[in-house]
């Protein structure tokens, strides 16, 4: 593991679960748990189950689960170590640096105090649009239909015109000018001496997913240029690794998100209801801002500029995209240049039209590669379809493939059979080439019942369960029987070993066992031990019943394990003394009230 154990313990015990997954899903409480609609699997009822004694949730309908560790890493789709992280930082726990040398601590709190700096600027600016010498900056804002609401939520401010108000106001406020200036807020010259970078204009704080401020792009309130200034890169602002919006667009749940050009657009979008909308901040869209996305969705509705370098910078996009898994359409914006003016001009409803009858990412680059060809020159006709063949050869698979290719020879009228004949050349030239491969979506996939095999297994789960059930009462008496080894499956055998220790201390608790492995897939089986439920068993004579059952059979397959894995002299003798004891147990009355 990558840090000590009682830190990431420490962690989980200062996030209380239920405190964390209200943050995105709305639950009620319901006896001892609290119930939501699941996250992972789309459902009209809750079967989405959270227990704060456990500090473990748990979905009966799609069968995720784990503890607040896994609830982060399924729905951000991190790592277990950046789960770790998210919530130590949610908790204010400092983690041990990974690094721990003298310099990597020294950028640590660098890094903090770049962020509270520039917290303290977008406040300043903030300020400044509500007192007097922000009039211009505020009705500029309101010239563009921006409600107060919707300036308060993006947190809209103004750099006003004198100098170095800002600088000023950050000294006073106890900030030193080598962070001031290494934080983007101000430039330095011989003749001025530090002097603020954004002034007379209206300003965007950037914030990263966690609603912190890492930087700014300030717009001109008229034609001067350049229009809009951003903040440099700093050791907080990595402009390939974030998006304008995504703090809120994460979790508007929409189903896609729209990617755009403009911090207007954003804003002009999240107005009127298209809260998934996000942009780039001021430069090309980059792989890492797709791989941020692919966290959150599966499908990106791309809204660029209409003219044509926005076409352009839209095929980039749309590559970029598809290489990391995403599928993504194109919203036509004519006659208007950007999310923005369409809006401002046709309203909501004529806005979400587009959304809905958004093209293909395909039949969109295919659109502007026919549009370098002449269709009238044979030549140039051919060598179009030519690349519609080489694009078909992208797809990995057969069957997609051969849709696209049906659709685009009705689309363009050739005969599909031509078309696939050029395929298969193309394709014997080149090989099919394909994309790299998807990163799993996280989504539990339902288990596959009532193989002999899964059958031992829920056996060996619903034993699991009991021995932790009812704040462990029955441990004692299933323990007389059974100890971890009798559990064949590897990841069980090891939870169970620690569960026999932990209990055998008094010191049991669910979530800790989850925290003992680092994969959301392990997670979720060790969550589905701790939550094996035998429908129809409510006496405690039913229930005595079915222990004793369960325990036989789970014994039966430890024996039948051990002897598949002893050589043959040893069989024998096993096979015999596992009979007897088997016999012995079979006719053993387990209570369940004894203790
Ligand atoms: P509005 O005119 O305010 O509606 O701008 P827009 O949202 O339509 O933006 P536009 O399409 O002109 O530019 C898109 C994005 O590119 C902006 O949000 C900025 O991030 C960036 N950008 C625009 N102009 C400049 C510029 O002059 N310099 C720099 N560095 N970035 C710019
Ligand atoms: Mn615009």
């Amino acid at each position: 593991m990558y840090y000590p154990e009682e830190v990431v313990e420490e962690v989980r015990m200062k996030n209380d679960i239920v405190d964390v997954i209200s943050g995105y899903v709305h639950l009620q409480k319901k006896g001892a748990n609290h119930f939501g609609l699941c996250p992972f699997h789309n459902e009209k009822s809750p079967s989405f189950s959270v227990s704060g004694s456990k500090q473990m949730f748990h979905c009966f309908g799609c069968g995720t689960g784990g503890n607040v560790f896994t609830f982060l890493m399924e729905y951000e789709n991190c790592s277990f170590v950046e789960a770790v992280r998210l919530l130590a930082d949610r908790a204010g726990v400092s983690l041990p640096e990974a690094d721990d040398s003298e310099e990597a601590r020294k950028r640590e709190g660098r890094r903090a105090r770049l962020l509270q700096v520039s917290r303290e600027a977008a406040k300043y600016f903030y300020c400044c649009l509500r007192s007097g010498q922000g009039e211009t900056g505020l009705r500029y804002l309101q010239g563009r239909r921006l409600s107060e609401e919707t300036m308060k939520r993006f947190g809209l401010g103004f750099a006003p015109i004198s100098g170095s108000q800002l600088v000023q106001y950050l000294h006073s406020r106890g900030y030193e000018d080598g962070l001031i200036r290494e934080a983007g807020l101000a430039g330095f010259d011989e003749r001025y001496g530090l002097h603020d970078k954004f002034w007379n204009r209206v300003m965007f704080p950037i914030q990263d997913i966690n609603h912190r401020v890492i930087g700014f792009g300030g717009r001109v309130m008229g034609e001067a240029r350049p229009k809009y200034l951003n903040s440099p890169e700093t050791l907080i602002f990595d402009k390939g690794r974030n998006l304008y919006g995504l703090n809120f667009a994460r979790t508007a749940k929409k189903g896609n998100i729209i990617l755009c050009e403009g911090y207007m657009d954003v804003i002009a979008m999240h107005q009127a209801g298209f809260t998934q909308a996000v942009a780039s901040l001021g430069t090309a869209f980059t792989e890492g801002q797709a791989s941020l996305l692919k966290r959150y969705t599966e499908e990106v509705l791309l809204a660029y500029d209409s003219d044509e370098a926005g076409t352009r910078a839209g095929l980039r996009a749309i590559g970029i995209l598809k290489g990391a898994g995403i599928s993504c359409k194109v919203i036509n914006m004519e006659p208007y240049k950007d999310p923005d003016e369409f809006i401002s001009h046709l309203g909501t409803e004529a806005f979400q039209k587009r959304v809905e009858e958004a093209e293909g990412g395909f039949f969109f680059e295919l659109r502007s590669m026919e549009r370098e060809h002449d269709m009238r020159d044979p030549e140039s006709k051919t060598a179009f379809y030519r690349r519609i063949a080489e694009k078909l050869c992208l797809f990995p698979e057969e069957i997609e493939r051969e849709n696209y290719l049906q659709a685009v020879a009705e689309k363009y009228g050739v005969s599909p059979k031509s078309l696939r004949e050029l395929v298969a050349a193309q394709a014997s030239r080149t090989g099919l080439v394909r994309p790299p491969t998807r990163p799993k979506s996280g989504i539990a996939e339902k288990n596959k019942r009532n193989t002999p095999e899964e059958n031992k297994r829920r056996n060996q789960r619903l034993l699991f369960t009991w021995m932790t059930d009812e704040g462990g009462a029955y441990f004692p008496i299933i323990a007389k029987y059974i100890s971890p080894e009798d559990f064949t499956d590897e990841l069980y055998r090891q939870a169970a070993v620690r569960l026999f220790e932990k209990m055998k201390e008094g010191s049991f608790r669910e979530a800790d066992l989850v925290s003992m492995f680092s994969e959301g897939e392990e997670h979720r089986e060790v969550a589905a031990l701790l939550n094996e439920r035998l429908e129809a068993v409510e006496t405690i004579q039913e229930k005595e019943k079915a222990l004793h059952d369960i325990i036989l059979a789970v014994k039966k397959e430890s024996w039948d394990y051990s002897c598949r894995k002893a050589d043959q002299a040893e069989v024998m003798l096993r096979i015999t003394e596992a009979r007897k004891a088997l016999e012995e147990l079979s006719k053993t009355h387990i209570s369940l009230k004894e203790r």
